[in-house]
């Protein structure tokens, strides 16, 4: 694993935005695996900053995203697929046919969930994927459990990951209780996984991921079995190792 120490949250997302841009003009017909979340909003602020003044060229890029709420639409503002709107797909010259976000008014989950899993083998699987941390250790949505999940999949969400996300709500009872997420085989099958980790009350799981046993409790501890991860994480995030 390539641990890439930033100073802060600016400074790693810099870092970030840089690898990710090192994969589009290197493969300008790449596949993307996408995060939300607080963790890469300033690693995609810098893409578009590099897009707006012709460093970048999304036009043959394609997205696949990670998850969505299951039950939010696009237009809702809290959707991931309103998220990634707002943040990128808006912004930069992307193929919005080729952005791929799970279907959260799919109300059969099943069926939602193969949609997605057969998007991912359609386009070819994923070259780098982008990745936050959650609390608890999840990655994606794939929450501290007895067994990995290989594919993808519809989840309860823990109450840890409820209140951590409520602070996008009106309130808890607002966030939705169930999500898709990609599983962990299309996360490990990823040809170069991105982590973006930032604070200080990230440290414990970063020291657990990562220098912590493999285990389905901390499900990014999978990622250490993974030939090419590079987490850039501030100092603060870094702190406990
Ligand atoms: C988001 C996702 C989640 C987040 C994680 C960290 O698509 O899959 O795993 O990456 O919850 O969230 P933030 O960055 O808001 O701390």
């Amino acid at each position: 694993m390539n641990i890439i120490r930033a100073k802060d949250y600016h400074d790693m997302s810099q870092k970030a935005a840089a690898v990710l841009a090192a994969q589009i003009i290197m493969k300008p017909d790449c596949v993307l695996g996408l995060a939300t979340g607080s963790s890469p909003v300033g690693t995609y602020a810098q893409l578009v900053a590099w897009y707006e003044n012709g460093a970048l060229d999304f036009s043959k890029v394609t997205s696949v995203n990670l998850d969505e709420y299951k039950g939010l639409s696009g237009d809702n503002d809290q959707s991931y697929r309103h998220f990634m709107d707002q943040h990128l797909f808006s912004k930069v010259n992307i193929d919005i046919q080729r952005t791929f976000v799970p279907d959260g008014t799919e109300a059969d989950s099943e069926k939602a969930c193969q949609i997605h899993e057969q998007t991912i083998a359609d386009v070819g699987g994923i070259d780098l994927q982008l990745l936050g941390l959650g609390h608890n250790g999840h990655i994606g949505f794939n929450e501290p459990a007895d067994t990995f999940t290989a594919e993808t999949h519809c989840v309860d969400l823990t109450e840890s990951t409820i209140q951590a996300n409520r602070r996008f709500f009106a309130s808890a009872d607002d966030v939705p209780r169930q999500a898709y997420t990609m599983g962990i085989r299309a996360i490990m099958q990823a040809r170069k996984v991105l982590l973006v980790v930032s604070g200080a009350d990230k440290a414990k799981a970063v020291k657990e991921a990562f220098f912590g046993p493999i285990t389905p409790q901390v499900p990014a501890s999978i990622l250490q079995l993974h030939k090419d991860v590079t987490l850039v994480a501030d100092e603060a995030a870094l702190s406990m190792i």
